[in-house]
């Protein structure tokens, strides 16, 4: 059995549906975005959040970027949104945003040094001055990674995908290599017969680190929360959440 990009998009929707009025993460942003005249959503994956905020009546200009094509081909069913293959890095500058988002932490995404500096040097170029860039990362010292283990029965997810078929989904650690963390998704049947291994990167910045790279970039922190809740970051917080504003 095959399982393409595509069903690999389709997945992420399955285990992550984008839902603000039950989620405290997604109802976290969904007000920033209905309040924002335009917004660049970076690494906006298949899209849900815009889709949603045009559903339920924002009427400015809303566009959604990320560099993965089968994520954006999904985004692209809806066509009232401007989709952008490419990274943060590659945000077009001069546009004047309101507002740009990294949510889920996509952030995480980007593990170097250069590619942090290139993606807030491009986002900041694509927000007119006073607009903010809100974006969440993991708090490193929560070491949310510890609990992405087949050896965790709540990291083990069993769904039944759009075409019917029966899957099964896991985490694993594959390095962990300075502050950079490396994982797998494994997709299987329920018998454990593996159908993908998806990889990716994770930077675990922290809170010292980020706030420098941020400043550096020209933003200024406006605020920074510790949980969805808007409590401040304390040494128990499992996220780190910025508001910044272009200066
Ligand atoms: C966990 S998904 C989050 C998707 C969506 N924002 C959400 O909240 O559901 C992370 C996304 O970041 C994207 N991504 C990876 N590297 C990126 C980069 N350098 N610039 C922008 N997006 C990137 C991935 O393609 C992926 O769609």
């Amino acid at each position: 059995m095959v399982f393409s990009d595509a069903d690999a998009a389709a997945l992420y929707d399955l285990l992550n549906p984008w839902d603000p009025d039950t989620r405290p993460d997604d109802g976290f942003y969904f007000p920033l975005v209905m309040g924002a005249e335009s917004v660049l959503d970076v690494g906006c994956g298949t899209g849900a959040m815009l889709r949603l905020a045009r559903e339920r009546g924002h009427r400015g200009r809303l566009v959604g970027l990320d560099p993965d094509a089968a994520a954006l081909d999904r985004a692209r069913r809806r066509a009232d949104i401007e989709w952008v293959l490419g990274t943060a890095a590659e945000s077009e500058s001069g546009v004047g945003f309101r507002l740009a988002t990294m949510t889920g932490h996509a952030f995480q995404s980007l593990l170097t040094d250069h590619d942090v500096r290139a993606s807030l040097g491009a986002i900041h170029g694509a927000l007119r001055p006073g607009g903010r860039f809100v974006f969440e990362t993991r708090h490193p010292q929560a070491r949310a990674w510890e609990g992405w283990t087949h050896t965790n029965p709540d990291d083990v997810v069993d769904v039944v995908d759009e075409t019917g078929r029966a899957l099964r989904y896991w985490h694993d650690v594959e390095s962990v290599d300075g502050d950079v963390v490396t994982i797998t998704g494994t997709v299987a049947q329920p018998d454990g017969t593996v159908l993908r291994v998806l990889r990716e990167g994770l930077r675990f910045l922290d809170i010292a680190a980020l706030n420098g790279i941020l400043a550096e970039a020209g933003f200024e922190v406006e605020a920074q929360f510790g949980d969805w809740n808007r409590e401040p970051v304390t040494g128990a917080s499992r996220e780190i959440i910025t508001i910044a504003r272009r200066g």
